[in-house]
């Protein structure tokens, strides 16, 4: 019998209160059944948030260096389990193995660098206007977070939520997608070895209709921060604005990789390929769009079609593999609806385009690496976010228009331009509309220590990660110390 997975509410292990369930299953191989999950509702969902306004009443009042020597404990958990969670990952999600360790690396990174902001979550101090007071703004937990995250960083995105929130002082209810809760779980367990407090920290799993909006609804509930669709968080800020909540969306991307005709090329072509079809092609941040330099596009494409051909495909297990499958069937469905809407806008299909059945793949929802030429920046595969190893090669003339077309979405997470030429490189550091922007380097990458975000339709103009983070998961808070014993009225006795 498939194993039976549970919640995690005030430190006890519990199925979902309805006793309902649902499956998670391998997609690289649907035979492989993983385990069933709670199918939770909205009664778990106020069990929990329950528990978590209690537990905030003692954690918010523990020293933040120590709750930053827990997330240090962590992140050496973290470490050892490396292996096993890269596994338990690979198998829930498809990805690599090579990037599920990377993935697990990122949520090592997390703890350390989060850590040590246990040391500083630095306030202010500032003269006051008046004699003998004394002012400064601290930061203040918030309460409640409900963090909703996606599964094609099963372990990273939660700890880029999950940690901050924590050091700040909140308490937490994660809600893992349904395609990799046993990542989510295994990460609890973690969690636990490491001493965090019952209450603190509890799981919900079921899906974002039933859990996901019970969570945002809820009154006890403080702030929401959701990684996902741009129309789930459109409809989730929806709810937090009739709410007055904090919320904070990490949406959609149509990621652009310039490529100008100075560029070496064998550099663009490697990062274009890491770009497009690492992940399968999977992140926000990959790269849906390269957009050439006429002068160069030919050989571009040439080496590009050559190397894509010879990308091995198989199940992320097999350390030979290097793309696994996509995540589900709807997504494949996706993928094939936007191969279908490229040819008939004219897209030019040069390689790819279907799904991959050979061998033991027939079992799994893998998909050829894509490459399509002559698209014109207007097309909707050059505009909206398919998620899958779809590459859209658009041909420009010049700089300026190149960086036009890379604008030219209504996304703006990641961008990227290769070019040997200084001036270009600040300008496009300038001018392009995006949250990260690389110089000779793929869209893919992030570090944990700078701000990870987008502008336009990507987001709500928070930043992840970085210094940034703390002012999604804190309150300011304004003190002023009156010592001189007497009343002293700010503004109008200045005046006198
Ligand atoms: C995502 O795709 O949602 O920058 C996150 C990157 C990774 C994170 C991606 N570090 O590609």
């Amino acid at each position: 019998m498939a194993d039976q997975f549970k919640n995690h509410i005030d430190g006890k292990w519990l199925a979902a209160s309805s006793g309902k369930t649902f499956e998670n299953r391998n997609p690289a191989n649907r035979d492989d059944l993983i385990g069933h999950f709670p199918a939770s509702d909205t009664a778990d969902v106020d069990a929990a948030v329950e528990v978590a306004k209690k537990a905030f009443a003692g954690w918010r009042l523990v020293p933040a260096p120590k709750r930053g020597e827990l997330l240090y404990r962590v992140g050496e958990i973290l470490k050892k389990y490396k292996e096993d969670l890269a596994r338990i990952e690979t198998r829930e999600m498809g990805k690599i193995l090579k990037e599920t360790r990377g993935d697990v690396q990122e949520g090592i990174d997390c703890a350390f660098y989060v850590a040590g902001e246990g040391r500083r979550l630095f306030g202010e101090t500032t003269p006051a206007e008046l004699p003998n007071k004394f002012a400064m703004s601290v930061r203040a937990p918030i309460g409640v977070c409900a963090l909703i995250t996606p599964w094609n960083f099963p372990l990273a995105i939660p700890t880029w939520k999950l940690f901050p929130a924590l050091i700040c002082g909140n308490t937490v209810i994660l809600k893992p997608a349904e395609d990799t809760p046993q990542t989510a779980g295994r990460f609890v367990e973690i969690l636990n070895e490491a001493g965090v407090p019952a209450g603190v920290v509890n799981l919900v799993h079921g899906r974002g209709e039933d859990v996901g909006a019970a969570l945002v609804r809820h009154r006890g509930v403080q702030l929401v921060s959701f990684t996902g669709s741009a129309a789930v968080g459109r409809e989730i800020a929806s709810v937090c604005g009739q709410h007055l909540k904090r919320v904070s969306l990490e949406l959609g991307g149509k990621n652009g990789q310039i490529v100008m005709e100075d560029a070496d090329l064998d550099l663009a072509v490697e990062g274009a390929l890491w770009g497009a079809f690492g992940t399968t092609g999977q992140r926000c941040t990959a790269t849906s769009r390269l957009i050439v330099h006429r002068d160069v596009s030919k050989k571009i494409t040439d080496i590009l079609v050559a190397r894509a051909q010879k990308i091995k495909i198989g199940d992320g297990l097999d350390e030979s593999v290097e793309m696994g499958p996509l995540i589900n069937q709807a997504a494949r469905e996706k993928v094939l609806r936007y191969i279908e809407v490229g040819k008939q806008e004219g897209a030019r299909l040069l390689i790819g385009g279907s799904i991959y059945v050979a061998g033991s793949c027939a079992n799994g929802y893998f998909f050829q690496p894509t490459i399509f030429d002559q698209v014109k920046p207007n097309m909707r595969i050059a505009q909206e976010e398919i998620f899958g190893p779809v590459l859209s090669i658009i041909e420009i003339n010049s700089f300026e228009e190149a960086i036009d077309v890379l604008n030219g979405t209504r996304y703006g997470l990641s961008s990227s331009i290769y070019t040997r030429d200084v001036g270009r490189a600040f300008r496009a550091m300038r001018d392009i509309e995006a949250g990260i922007t690389y110089i000779n380097g793929p869209t893919i990458g992030a570090e944990v220590h700078l701000p990870f975000g987008g502008v336009k339709d990507t987001g709500n103009g928070h930043r992840e990660a970085g210094t940034t983070v703390y002012d999604i998961f804190t309150e300011w808070k304004s003190i002023y110390v009156d010592y001189s014993g007497k009343l002293q009225k700010a503004q109008i006795d200045n005046a006198e």
